[in-house]
């Protein structure tokens, strides 16, 4: 029960990796604030883990495209006097097409959600974290933000990569702060972030090895972040892929990942 009266806030909690992260800091003895914008999803999970772990479970329904979430998110914890302890960043969704297929309103509120809501929780509790001497963050990256961007859901993988090297600078400057801050790389995981974007059909074709469920990727991320370990990439076959793309010369690697995208295009259609 390494979290016992540890305030932990868990972004995208609704569903998939979110919800595996909250009960695994349940079971850890971890009080939750759930965030997303399904309410009665929350709801749900949050009368469930109280039954199941004794935790004490709050829930608030945001939209994390809107930039004035995160700052109502630290308001109404301020006025309940929840201090967060560990922040698990993870709401995310997947933009299929080019960069010109999709409109900017839609690029803007990706990047608010996939990019800026991240640094700006963040900023709003990191200081509580440093002035009471400990903290967690996990940002929810992937293997895309660690390998050459791919042709199509172009601003995925430049997303991703930001958290990873936000991670790296935070760990940096928190380093004897009590602070531990990392970045989650997975890859293929089994939630329903195929289904919102509608590539299941196409993901649904790779095979089974390339997927992970999302137990263990939680479970290693939690111990990653304990053992100070700042980039975390789950399983064997995704830590595979981003060995070869390290060590394959930079033009082969893209050429790999453009090739790869093209054949997804193909079959789904796009
Ligand atoms: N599944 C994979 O293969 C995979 C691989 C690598 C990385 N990831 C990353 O893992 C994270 C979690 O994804 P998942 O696989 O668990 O997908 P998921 O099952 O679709 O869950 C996504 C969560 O994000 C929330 N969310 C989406 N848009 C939001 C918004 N505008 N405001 C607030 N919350 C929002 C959703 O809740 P509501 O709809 O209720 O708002 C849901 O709780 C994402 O950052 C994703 O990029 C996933």
């Amino acid at each position: 029960m390494i979290y016992s009266n540890k305030w932990a806030l868990v972004t995208g909690a609704s569903a998939g990796i979110g919800a595996v992260f909250a009960d695994a800091l349940a079971a850890r003895g971890a009080n939750l604030v759930l965030t997303a914008r399904r309410k009665d999803r929350l709801e749900a999970l949050a009368a469930d883990l109280r039954t199941k772990h004794n935790v004490k479970v709050k829930t608030i329904a945001a939209d994390l495209a809107d930039t004035d979430a995160p700052p109502e998110i630290a308001r109404v914890l301020a006025a309940d006097g929840i201090d967060v302890d560990i922040l698990i960043s993870n709401a995310g969704f997947g933009l299929p097409g080019f960069y010109t297929e999709n409109e900017w309103p839609a690029h803007r509120d990706f990047l608010q959600l996939m990019v800026t809501s991240y640094a700006h929780l963040t900023r709003l509790f990191l200081p509580g974290m440093i002035a009471r001497d400990y903290g967690r963050i996990i940002h929810v990256s992937s293997v895309a933000g660690l390998v050459p961007g791919s042709a199509g859901h172009t601003m995925y993988g430049p997303a991703k990569a930001f958290l990873v090297s936000f991670a790296q600078s935070l760990a940096a400057e928190c380093e004897g702060a009590g602070v531990n801050a990392s970045a989650l790389c997975p890859g293929f995981t089994y939630s329903e972030f195929h289904d919102v974007n509608d590539t299941r059909g196409l993901v649904s074709q790779l095979p089974g090895y390339m997927f992970m469920s999302p137990e263990p990727v939680v479970e290693g991320a939690l111990e990653a972040v304990e053992k100070g370990h700042v980039v975390y990439v789950p399983g064997l076959w995704n830590k595979f892929t981003v060995w070869l793309m390290k060590a394959l010369p930079r033009p082969w690697g893209a050429a790999m990942v453009k090739q790869q995208s093209a054949k997804f295009r193909r079959q789904s259609g796009e």
